[in-house]
């Protein structure tokens, strides 16, 4: 086996998928801690200490300082190294969290199995869907009252489209949760309160009809019995190709907050899901992760996000190959060569120099200006991997200048953070409008603070009446043409100059593409 063969078997590259306080922070808390990353877990949270008036440009880089300690985590676990990519939540929700699942192998989907299937994982898990993502499943929050377990798969199953595995199965829960049973190492592992912040010696005993089940959790013991041929009836039987294809889902129940089950789950990630995977060029070539030539693609560029750094860093995925410190790489898009010689990772909260990077690992690139979203650094031929995509953005606003004679400024600004994948931006054809587009409020936010402090012109945003943007296409050139006449209100460029239709309302958009049906109106456009 070559060193990058090694390398690529021991690496497992996945990021979390959930909504807004299914417990996403507390469960990275917990895995780093079973990797050993933190002394005690807790410390990576710091994201509700204190309000932070999301006007102000400062407040805003102490709270980007935040999650970019959480950016990109490396940590061992078992005989593997796990790298972990945080996906922004809450109000910084944006693409980034979009297009850093393009940049993983796998992802974990965290329940809160109180509330059940969400608005923000039903979103998410269409992203994954681009590329049959392999998803395991943790339900959180056993020691509260949560709902029928069964009732939660089905959910699963019903909303999110994919076959539920259980692997894990909760014994009682809330203020009598015992623990769970383990499907296929027949164990139960039971659950002891207060310890949170410390990896606990394993409670285990073996078999399902053994009676000292019946003596440790009394009558909760037959009801698992039941419940456990029920569940075995009812729900299907983890099959690695199917999990492979994302078709189908393991499932852990636990409570993150009570560190219990997140390292069930991490055996289960260690033992199945895939290895750093190659990607496709868009020349329909295919690189392999075993390559020994180096290559990678950005899928994240972030914004001052250290006061003491006032810099911009571009997030390299590894596609194949080594990255060593001071080896020169071809950009390909720039078609020149260049030495880094000081590529970063985040571990831990400490900005460090990384020495050497596999597939699989994330590499930080210092960025004056050069690196866009989606570009490609290679061994030196010159291809692009293809499927970093932008995404429809959700939210649109009209962006005004207060001093209307830099309308110049702006536009460039707002053409070079498209670029960035900042924001999107929209001119209408028929009209000196712009509109910019996110999938996360603060992106507004951030845009005007960024053309402020590095184009100098002051922006406003107001509301505008759009509800959704498609990328448009069309075959045949005549009905296109007579596509671009009657909906020329609608149409405009954005920042790359691809033809887009701005629907003012959802039933807009529906009736249009009844209207015509030779045009194909796409929801993501690769960058
Ligand atoms: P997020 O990153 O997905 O938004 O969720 P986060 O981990 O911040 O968790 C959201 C809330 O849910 C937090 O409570 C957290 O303590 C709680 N939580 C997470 N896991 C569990 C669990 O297994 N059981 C229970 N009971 N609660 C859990 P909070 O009150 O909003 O924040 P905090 O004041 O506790 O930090």
């Amino acid at each position: 086996m070559s060193q990058v063969q090694k390398e690529v078997a021991k690496r497992r590259t996945f990021a979390i998928i959930s909504h807004p306080d299914a417990g996403k922070t507390t469960i990275t808390e917990k895995v780093l801690l079973h990797g050993q990353k933190l002394q005690k877990a807790g410390t990576v949270k710091g994201k509700k200490s204190g309000q932070h008036a999301k006007s102000d440009w400062m407040e805003m880089e102490k709270e980007r300082g935040i999650s970019v300690t959480t950016s990109v985590m490396q940590f061992p676990y078992r005989e593997s190294l796990i790298n972990l990519l945080d996906t922004p939540g809450h109000e910084d929700f944006s693409e980034d969290t979009y297009r850093t699942l393009t940049a993983v192998d796998s992802c974990l989907m965290v329940i809160d199995a109180a509330k059940g299937v969400e608005e923000r994982t039903i979103k998410l898990m269409e992203v994954t869907r681009l590329r049959d993502t392999p998803i395991i499943t943790f339900m959180n929050k056993l020691d509260r009252d949560i709902r029928d377990p069964l009732e939660l798969l089905d959910e699963v199953e019903d909303i999110l489209k994919i076959m539920c595995a259980p692997i894990t199965w909760p014994i009682g829960q809330g203020k009598n949760f015992k623990g769970v049973y383990h499907l296929l190492r027949d164990e139960t592992i039971f659950y002891k309160t207060g310890q949170g912040h410390r990896i606990q010696e394993l409670d285990v005993i073996k078999g399902l009809d053994n009676p000292e089940l019946d003596k440790r959790v009394g009558s909760y013991a037959d009801e698992l019995r039941e419940q456990i041929e029920l569940v075995k009836g009812a729900s299907h039987e983890f099959d690695l190709e199917l999990f492979l294809s994302g078709e189908l889902t393991p499932v852990y129940f636990g409570t993150a907050l009570g560190n219990f089950g997140v390292d069930h789950m991490l055996d289960g990630l260690v033992e199945w899901a895939p290895t750093p995977q190659g990607r496709a060029r868009e020349d329909g070539e295919f690189v392999e992760s075993s390559d020994e030539r180096f290559s990678g693609f950005v899928f994240k560029i972030q914004a001052n996000m250290d006061p003491k750094h006032r810099d911009r860093v571009a997030f390299l995925r590894v596609v194949s190959g080594k990255y060593e410190q001071g080896m020169k790489i071809k950009h390909v898009r720039i078609g020149k060569d260049v030495r880094i010689a000081d590529a970063l990772t985040f571990v831990a909260g400490d900005r460090e120099h990384v020495e050497e990077a596999w597939p699989g690992d994330i590499i930080g690139l210092h960025n004056h200006g050069t690196i866009q979203i989606g570009d490609t650094f290679t061994w030196g031929d010159s291809f692009k991997f293809s499927g970093i995509p932008n995404f429809a953005p959700e939210l649109f606003r009209r962006i005004r200048l207060k001093d209307p004679l830099k309308q110049k400024q702006l536009l460039k600004g707002l053409v070079q953070l498209s670029e960035e994948g900042a924001v999107q931006v929209f001119r209408p054809l028929i009209s000196n409008d712009l509109i910019v587009g996110a999938v996360g409020v603060l992106q507004f936010d951030v845009v005007v603070h960024r053309l402020k402090s590095e184009y100098k012109v002051e922006a406003i945003y107001e509301n505008v009446q759009v509800a959704t943007a498609r990328w448009v296409y069309g075959n045949d050139v005549k009905k296109f043409e007579e596509f671009k006449r009657k909906a020329e209100h609608n149409l405009a460029l954005d920042g790359g100059d691809n033809l887009a239709y701005i629907a003012p309302t959802m039933a807009n958009l529906s009736l249009t593409q009844e209207r015509f049906p030779d045009v194909t109106f796409k929801h993501t456009r690769e960058v």
